[in-house]
């Protein structure tokens, strides 16, 4: 797209981490709401997509992942949706192997990275061997000389909060993300799934353009038409911009994670672009 067609768009960060560092009880500090208890066992069984807007009207979006699967499943498959990872790691427990897994991926991806230091209001939290522990592995806080930002929170009594949206936006600035909204809708799938009231059901990130009720689009290898737009809050909406993570009702099948999706201009057209990429 022209330069002159481009918008400040909200930045996508993915939260990672240890399991039971916390990452959804911070998502859910973040978000004001309580997504922990409804989950069974307190453990995240798939991607959680959410939109957070911010006091100054600003938005940020968040991608909750279960384990770091997800991730690299999309990476391996050239979709990098993610602007920024917030590394979640428990100041009681300290770095854990999915902690260093998480810091590979995001050294890999080649993307920024914000430390979170969680539960620092227990009496057995040590923020400080994280940190060092941080160096052993190439990550160098702005404490230790480097240039990480690094954040003390606790999701659980919810300080440091503003300070982490604060580093989120910093960051965010550097990057300058852009992207025009006045076009075809192109989006990743983040998750997909087959729903037994609802059908094949996929949590889409758009990437650019504006996805419509009625577009015709083509995704991985099915195809379909937007019947329905579900935003991260269960409304139904007309239109989700560039950033907005959205479930899509409407389609042939059930896509993959990673998969991209593309507005195309009618039905024919769709199942052309579906069977040419199934191989048929
Ligand atoms: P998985 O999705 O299973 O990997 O876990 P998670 O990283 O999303 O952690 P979750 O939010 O489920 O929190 C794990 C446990 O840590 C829960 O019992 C939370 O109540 C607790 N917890 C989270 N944040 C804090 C905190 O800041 N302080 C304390 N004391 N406990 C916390
Ligand atoms: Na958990
Ligand atoms: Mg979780």
């Amino acid at each position: 797209d022209a330069e002159d067609t481009l918008q400040p768009r909200a930045p996508v960060v993915t939260i990672m981490g240890h399991v039971d560092h916390g990452k959804t009880s911070l998502l859910d500090a973040l978000r004001g709401t309580d997504v922990v208890r409804g989950e069974a066992g307190g453990i995240t069984q798939h991607i959680g997509a959410y939109q957070v807007t911010l006091k100054d009207k600003s938005k940020i979006t968040f991608l909750d992942t279960p384990g770091h699967e997800a991730f690299s499943e999309m990476r391996a498959r050239g979709a990098n949706v993610t602007d920024i990872v917030v590394l979640v790691v428990a100041a009681n427990d300290g770095l854990m192997p999915q902690t260093i897994e998480a810091i590979n991926h995001t050294k890999a991806a080649g993307v920024p990275m914000i430390v979170a230091i969680n539960k620092v209001d227990l009496d057995s939290a040590n923020p400080q061997r994280v940190r060092q522990r941080l160096l052993e592995h190439e990550v160098m806080v702005e404490e230790m000389g480097g240039e990480v930002q690094d954040v003390e929170v606790s999701a659980l009594k919810k300080t440091g909060l503003d300070q982490l949206i604060e580093k989120i936006q910093l960051q965010a600035e550097l990057l300058e993300l852009r992207a025009n909204p006045n076009r075809e809708a192109e989006g990743t799938v983040i998750e997909a799934k087959l729903d037994k009231g609802r059908g094949p059901v996929a949590t889409v990130l758009v990437n650019r353009g504006t996805l419509k009720v009625g577009d015709v689009f083509v995704v991985g290898a099915e195809s379909g038409k937007i019947r329905a737009l579900v935003d991260d809050k269960g409304r139904q909406i007309k239109e989700a911009g560039p950033a907005m993570p959205v479930e899509i009702l409407g389609l042939s099948g059930v896509p993959m994670a990673g998969d991209p999706l593309q507005v195309v201009e009618n039905e024919a057209r769709a199942r052309e672009v579906a069977e040419y990429r199934a191989g048929v």
